[in-house]
């Protein structure tokens, strides 16, 4: 995709397949669509009048209008203009871009990001143009047989922007185009299916991204490395399988930068469970299709670092991933073993499908040589999760207020939702255990607090976030699919870090 500015006053002259122009429901005209209203002899107004409310989310297409070289105008409703705020632009942005998509177009212009709102920027709309433009076109195809017709039209993609504004929109673009390559990454990874996404596949797509940039660097060790590290808790879980593990660290070294020389790394640590069927503790046949996605946090630490390295931000970012299969075997976990991670702590295990967070206790042992300025890790770890937040919210656990706060300003910046939940020391002892130092599951009152709980004793060394995404990293149903969440919110935090923030 080729992203683009405009900054023409002659906008009715603008030669496209397809011009996107953002009506409110009062029926005040923006900028844009006074341009095309005036030159169309009030073709606007006419369709406002009664044929097209213009509520948020809803568009028509108008075609061949007289005095306007667009091929077609669509015109998308962006519902009260005292509503109208960043969630709602991001909202018809993708609703332009679905459309152009669908209607396989081959360019396109949007004036939405012309039209303020209260709660961004021209940077943060350019960039959700460039972001829903992205994520219009990403269509899974790598294992159907028939992929013909299935590579998007769309090319070349314009924001229209008033004079002066460009180097703004075009700080926005590169931004979103950066993100939106991110998530397609993310989302591929999520989607492929576990007998071809491997933990060795991660690995490889990780050497891979070290190849194609210049600023990263990968490392993947396999079995007898995990056990020289000591990783006893990690390879617990990878044992029940016939799949080797592999232990992934892919490293952005911002070259010549003046503040990465000052700044400690930061760190992001995903779990990477190609396949979860719970192991001997297994899960119901009906869904569990969907483990699959349990990897979905390794797949956003390699989308965050593929962006972080095209926007060769001035932060050194380390990337570590643990990867394995939890699968029922004559060697698997069962319950009622005990386990001596890395950091020497002793764990009973009380049910295998609690395995997320027995891989990531050793990776956040492992995160402390790199002596970080902050850990923050992303898993698909708890139903809990689910069941409290829903599908809206990324569940948002810290020992570290400063870091929570960055961390929830780059979500509200990015449109990315996330919620603060608590981590009170009382959760704490509903991991107490008899026969270990801790237990691997708290019981089933909070069990999304009582899994941040268990992470939270690997990592006293440095400030530690947890973003637990079991509801927003992919969707169900007819929708099912990777969404790519929670890469906005993570790069925003980089960028913020970074001398671009
Ligand atoms: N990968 C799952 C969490 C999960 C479940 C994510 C459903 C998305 C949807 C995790 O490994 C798991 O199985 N967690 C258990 C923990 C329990 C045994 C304490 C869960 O949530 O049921
Ligand atoms: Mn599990
Ligand atoms: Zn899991």
């Amino acid at each position: 995709m080729e992203f683009s500015t405009l900054t023409t006053a002659s906008l009715h002259q603008t030669k496209t397949a397809a011009l996107g122009i953002g009506v409110f429901e009062d029926g005040m005209l923006t900028n844009a669509a006074d341009i095309i209203n005036q030159a169309s002899d009030g073709a606007i107004k006419d369709i406002l009048k009664d044929e097209f409310k213009a509520k948020a989310g809803s568009h028509v297409v108008l075609r061949n209008l007289k005095g306007v070289n667009a091929k077609r105008v669509v015109l998308i409703g962006l519902g009260k203009q005292e509503n109208y705020k960043a969630i709602t632009h991001q909202q018809a942005e993708s609703v332009f871009a679905k459309y152009c998509v669908s209607a396989n177009v081959k360019d396109a212009v949007s004036t939405l990001a012309a039209n303020e709102c209260t709660d961004t920027t021209l940077i943060s709309r350019a960039r959700a143009f460039a972001i829903a433009t992205g994520n219009a076109t990403y269509k899974y195809t790598h294992t159907l047989s028939n992929k013909n017709g299935s590579e998007p039209t769309l090319k070349k993609a314009t924001v229209w922007v008033a004079r002066g504004q460009s180097a703004d929109a075009k700080a926005g673009l590169s931004q979103g185009k950066a993100i939106a390559s991110g998530m397609a990454l993310t989302k591929l990874l999520g989607d492929l299916p576990g007998n071809i996404c491997t933990p060795t596949y991660l690995g490889n797509t990780a050497k891979e991204l070290a190849r194609e940039f210049p600023t990263l660097k990968a490392e993947v060790l396999g079995q007898k490395q995990i056990e020289s590290l000591g990783m006893g808790s990690f390879l617990s879980v990878s044992a029940g399988s016939q799949e080797p593990p592999a232990f992934i660290v892919l490293k952005h070294k911002p070259k010549s930068s003046s503040k990465s020389d000052k700044n400690a790394p930061l760190v992001l640590v995903g779990k990477g469970l190609t396949f979860d069927s719970g192991g001997i503790s297994i899960k119901p046949a009906k869904g569990m299709d969907e483990m699959k996605y349990d990897m979905c946090g390794a797949a956003t630490v390699l989308g965050t670092l593929r962006a972080v390295a095209e926007l060769n931000l001035d932060r050194e970012v380390i990337g570590i991933i643990a990867s394995c299969e939890n699968m029922p075997g004559g060697r698997a976990n069962k319950p009622g073993d005990v386990v001596t991670s890395m950091s020497g702590q002793t764990i009973e295990i009380l049910n295998t499908d609690a395995e997320g967070r027995l891989v990531l206790c050793d990776a956040l042992t492992y995160a402390e040589r790199f002596k970080p300025e902050a850990v923050i890790d992303i898993a698909t770890l708890t139903g809990a999760c689910v069941v409290a937040l829903g599908h809206v919210n990324t569940g948002l656990f810290s020992n570290n207020e400063v870091l929570a706060e960055q961390l929830l300003k780059a979500s509200k910046q990015a449109n990315d939702a996330s919620w603060h939940m608590p981590l009170d020391d009382e959760y704490q002892k509903q991991l107490d255990s008899r026969f270990a130092d801790i237990a691997n599951i708290g019981g089933p009152a909070a069990g999304a607090v009582t899994a941040a709980c268990f992470l939270s004793r690997f990592t006293k060394a440095y400030p530690w976030a947890h973003l637990d995404i079991a509801g927003t990293a992919w969707d169900s149903g007819s929708n099912k699919g990777a969404t790519g969440r929670p890469v906005p919110m993570l790069v925003q935090y980089l960028i913020n870090q970074s001398s671009k923030g």
